[in-house]
């Protein structure tokens, strides 16, 4: 199978401001990153997504660009980058940006220009004489009023984080444009945030009610965002950022989506010409982490996918409660199992490898707007954001200095490479297996079956068979290998060894990856 590097390789998700700081301001920074790429080379990852680096005044920690094309002081310089990329690529390693187009800082000169009514920029948001019920999505009305241009402004996220206007063609042109400067430097593609949300309804009619809503949840779900979202327009938005990165040779386009699977693989375009990963959240968003669960999400994520698509698995971000935290850390190993086992892409989230879990953040150090905006609605997002521990000296390596927040207390990533047993070295063997073995990146996958809590599937290709075996719960539990064959990783055992056809016994939380015959 002819593959391109993005269908074969693993994504590796990095929060700047939490891998490694190199100057001592407690912040992760870009040297800091370059100085660790060794490492995650070690590890076995091929591509390295970064969270955004662009100025920003960080009021949404750089979701808020007052730059495109520029590096935030904080971070580094344009220099540091560009010898970022220059190693990242020296190691073989893909270097993928984050791009933020559905809303800029309002610190951007485009907003400022635009809060006059006359000039260039007068039409390159969304403004409007009186607010719709929109709401936004970190508390409170969608709508702000501007003194100095004498109308409302609307921010599907923060009031610092105007929304752009993607139907004017100006607009087009300069995030293009954007898009260009970094392929011009060799950048190898763009996880875009917030996709779905780009395009909104053209006459801005209210969103219906949401019938489910009670007082006390989420304000911002009591209304449904039919008119604010996923709008079929956004679709030629999509197909006209993919042509960009088409012009360049073996770009990928990411999309952030949180959708259902019928709307989420619309994302991937007429006839493919839409993003090639539209992100799956769905193993994050899983109410039950139970093996008929998964199963029936995996079954109906590749029936739903499009002729030729190709799939992909994500189990942690930085928006998101810790894998490690949702199903516990022994079920943490068995998600691993999963995630680099299943067909398609996977994502993973720094940290996650070390089995990091959520951190209690005390009040005085909480920093991220979604808790200070909404508090103690869990909506916080700093638990999932610490700083990366990799190795038992002060502040585990990350810093010098005091870190911007407070470290955890995950086992350093330095004690797990030498332990055959932890979660790190899981890692790495599914990551060479995976490496190793086109079957498990490339090949076909049986439908998923569950029973009595155990969870299987088969990937098979040209003559290899691997059969996966996950024990979703924490009893033990039973199931019947009709072939045998060698366990090839486990998550409770290191080293390989024979299974016989017949009953396979399984610990709790016990993941097996066994090579059978065909
Ligand atoms: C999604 C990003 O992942 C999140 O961190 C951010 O706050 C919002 N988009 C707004 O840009």
């Amino acid at each position: 199978m002819d593959a391109a590097w993005w269908q074969r390789g693993v994504v590796y998700q990095v929060y700047p401001r939490s891998l490694q700081d190199s100057d001592g301001d407690g912040t992760g920074d870009l040297n800091g990153i370059t100085r660790r790429l060794d490492d995650l080379r070690a590890l076995g990852v091929d591509a390295v997504w970064l969270s955004p680096i662009y100025p920003s005044p960080m009021t949404d920690f750089g979701y808020d660009v007052s730059d495109y094309c520029g590096i935030d002081p904080l971070f580094g310089t344009m220099a540091e980058f560009d010898a970022l990329l220059a190693r990242a690529h020296a190691l073989g390693l893909k270097l993928i940006l984050d791009f933020v187009p559905n809303h800029t800082s309002d610190q951007h000169p485009w907003f400022q220009a635009s809060r006059e009514r006359s000039g260039d920029k007068a039409d390159w948001y969304l403004w409007r004489d009186e607010p719709n019920n929109w709401m936004a999505n970190f508390g409170g009305s969608g709508w702000t009023w501007d003194e100095r241009r004498g109308q409302f402004y609307y921010h599907s996220f923060l009031p610092t984080q105007p929304d752009l206007n993607w139907r004017n063609p100006a607009v087009k042109r300069a995030m293009y444009d954007a898009l260009r400067f970094w392929l011009n430097k060799g950048v190898d593609g763009f996880r875009v945030d917030v996709i779905w949300m780009m395009l909104k309804d053209a006459e801005f009619r209210d969103n219906p009610p949401n019938q489910a809503w009670h007082p006390g949840d989420r304000p911002f779900e009591q209304f449904l965002p039919v008119y604010s979202a996923d709008r079929p327009e956004v679709h030629e938005v999509v197909a006209e950022m993919r042509a960009v990165l088409d012009e360049y040779p073996e770009r990928v386009l990411i999309g952030e989506i949180y959708l259902p699977i019928d709307k989420l693989v619309t994302y991937y375009g007429r006839d493919g010409d839409g993003a090639q990963l539209p992100f799956n959240f769905h193993l994050l968003l899983l109410p039950h982490w139970t093996a008929g669960a998964i199963a029936s999400l995996i079954n109906d994520y590749q029936a739903a996918l499009p002729a030729g698509a190709w799939p992909n698995w994500v189990l942690g971000n930085h928006d998101r409660s810790r894998v490690a935290t949702r199903v516990g850390p022994a079920q943490a190993r068995v998600a691993a199992m999963l995630l680099l086992t299943l067909r398609g892409t996977p994502t993973i989230y720094m940290g996650d490898e070390l089995g990091m879990l959520d951190t209690a953040i005390p009040t005085a150090d909480i920093r991220d707007p979604a808790e200070l905006r909404e508090p103690g609605q869990g909506l916080g997002r700093d638990p999932e954001r610490t700083p990366f521990p990799w190795d038992s000296g002060a502040n585990h390596g990350f810093t010098t200095g005091t870190p911007w927040l407070p470290m955890g207390d995950t086992v350093p990533r330095s004690i797990q490479t030498d332990d055959p047993a932890s979660m790190f070295s899981l890692h790495r063997r599914l990551l060479d297996l995976r490496r190793a073995h086109p079957a498990l990146a490339l090949g076909e996958l049986s439908a998923a079956s569950a029973e009595g809590g155990v969870l299987r599937y088969r990937r098979t290709l040209n003559g290899t068979a691997f059969e996966i075996v996950l024990n979703t719960g924490g009893a033990v539990a039973e199931t019947v290998m009709d072939r045998g064959g060698t366990v090839v990783a486990d998550t409770h055992e290191v080293g390989e060894r024979p299974v016989e056809p017949g009953p396979l016994h399984l610990k709790p939380d016990q993941g097996l990856l066994i090579r059978t015959t065909t």
